[in-house]
């Protein structure tokens, strides 16, 4: 199927054994068509004849989209496609991959990895994505600054992917996108761009493959910052395990934010989009002055118990690795360079919540979930966002009362679903849900379940 690009991987070998220099230069990017797919390497998927692939597709000559694909472990033709993108712009979706819900999971000496029994692939095809460009194992010049057009390179990306007559098969399959915080921004801006598109090519004015968006996955999604961002306060106080901060910084911190940090952002709401200075500058004084010291010392990530989440870097780093996956560049696990650029574009701080609307609207299956100890995207402002949502379907989130989320008979978490909504609060669950195990269950099983639950469109009444 690739055997060209066998070709090329063979190439590659001769050179990077011959010398440790970058081999990026060695493939040129060949704009519309994957390129450099490894199949079946044998990393991470070790289930006998579930088959995977690696490698790129050029977006451009100055854009290589990472991607590393793996079929469902059980009736891949007719299980739905979900792509996982890392959450804060700027992270590899390598990370979820290795830590959250791939097949394989990272052991603690960070350079080796264990089968994963509750990876999202035994229920679906997953394909994971580095971008925008620069992130993660994707390389290029290309520099974007915005979700749309962010949006926009994936869309491309994907057309490459279904075009391949090994991918082609999937174009019928339901697809959804899933992520974390401010990948709620991301999921929810390029389903609706997706979902456009498609109306673009009914009309006749675009031309390309539909894609089939049907769910989308938000976990302690950030989408609308004056509405979530007074919620670090409430979480620094009331969440169920410790006060994070004093009653002094608390006070401190509230007269910041309600006295003069929240008129930035509501100045960044009224711009039209072309001003990102007075965003960048509402960003600023949120990051830097207001929310990130109101964890105090306990791990933003996991208040209950402060532990610190594994590095992909050592793992991804290794040369024979890399060559044994097809990736052609250096890994970079935060690209601080693409985060500020999004940052200083004012990216960061604008409001996105009507975009989702608009998808539930569309009738679009939306599964949004928080872990009660997590302070990042805490389950306070998840539940504010959820309960702001100006949609028929989720106008009475208040008023619908919690039912018990349930795994295997084990309670883990509360639930409300209205139509196509539900959301779960997974009791001391933190911002990694792929992580997150609970009396008897595994790692990744709630994960799993909820995830089932959703791209196939069930109740999650258990
Ligand atoms: C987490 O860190 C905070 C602040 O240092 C400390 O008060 C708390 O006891 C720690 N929690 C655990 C479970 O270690
Ligand atoms: C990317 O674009 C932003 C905004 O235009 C700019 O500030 C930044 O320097 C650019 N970064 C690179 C690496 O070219
Ligand atoms: C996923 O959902 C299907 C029904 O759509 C069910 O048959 C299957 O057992 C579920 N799998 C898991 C792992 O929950």
């Amino acid at each position: 199927m690739f055997s060209a690009l066998l070709a090329t991987v063979a190439a590659l070998s001769l050179v990077s054994s011959s010398s440790a220099v970058e081999t990026r230069s060695v493939a040129d990017p060949t704009p519309g068509k994957l390129r450099n797919v490894v199949e079946n390497s044998g990393v991470c998927e070790t289930t006998p004849g579930v088959y995977q692939a690696s490698g790129y597709g050029d977006i451009a000559s100055d854009g290589s989209i990472w991607f590393w694909f793996f079929e469902a472990r059980h009736n891949p033709d007719t299980a739905p496609l979900t792509v996982w993108l890392q959450g804060e712009g700027g992270t590899s979706s390598m990370v979820g991959l290795l830590t959250e819900n791939g097949p394989c999971r990272l052991n603690g000496d960070q350079t080796s990895v264990s089968p994963n029994p509750y990876s999202f692939n035994e229920v679906s095809n997953v394909l994971y994505i580095d971008q925008p460009v620069g992130v993660g194992f994707s390389y290029g010049s290309r520099n974007v600054t915005t979700t749309q057009g962010a949006a926009a390179d994936v869309w491309e990306f994907l057309q490459i992917f279904f075009a391949h007559s090994r991918f082609a098969k999937f174009q019928k399959n339901d697809f959804g996108l899933w992520s974390e915080r401010y990948g709620g921004v991301f999921v929810s801006t390029f389903a609706s761009y997706f979902l456009d598109q498609n109306d673009a090519i009914d009309k006749g004015t675009v031309s390309g493959i539909k894609v089939n968006v049907k769910n989308i996955g938000l976990g302690g999604p950030y989408m609308d910052p004056l509405v979530q961002l007074p919620y670090y306060l409430d979480y620094a106080v009331g969440n169920p395990y410790a006060q994070l901060v004093s009653a002094s910084t608390i006070l401190a911190k509230a007269r910041l934010w309600f006295a003069d940090d929240n008129s930035g952002v509501q100045n960044c709401y009224a711009d039209d989009g072309s001003n990102n200075i007075v965003c960048w500058d509402a960003q600023l004084a949120a990051d830097q002055d207001y929310y990130r010291t109101l964890s105090g010392s306990f791990s933003p990530f996991h208040v209950n118990s402060n532990q610190t989440d594994l590095s992909t870097t050592p793992f991804l780093s290794d040369a024979a690795l890399r060559q044994q996956i097809g990736a052609l560049s250096d890994y970079t696990e935060d690209n601080i360079f693409v985060s500020y650029g999004w940052a200083t574009a004012g990216a960061f701080i604008r409001n996105s919540r009507p975009i989702l609307e608009g998808l539930i609207n569309k009738g679009v299956l939306v599964g949004m979930w928080s872990g009660d100890a997590d302070f990042n995207g805490n389950y306070m402002m998840t539940e504010v966002l959820a309960a702001s949502l100006n949609t028929d379907a989720t106008i009475n989130f208040y008023f619908t009362p919690f039912s018990p989320y349930k795994v295997s008979g084990e309670q883990v978490g509360q639930f409300k679903q209205l139509g196509p909504f539900a959301y779960v609060r997974f009791t001391g669950a933190g911002h990694n849900l792929g992580d997150f195990s609970s009396g008897s269950l595994g790692k990744g099983q709630a994960a799993l379940q909820f995830f089932n639950q959703t791209i196939h469109g069930q109740t999650i009444s258990k």
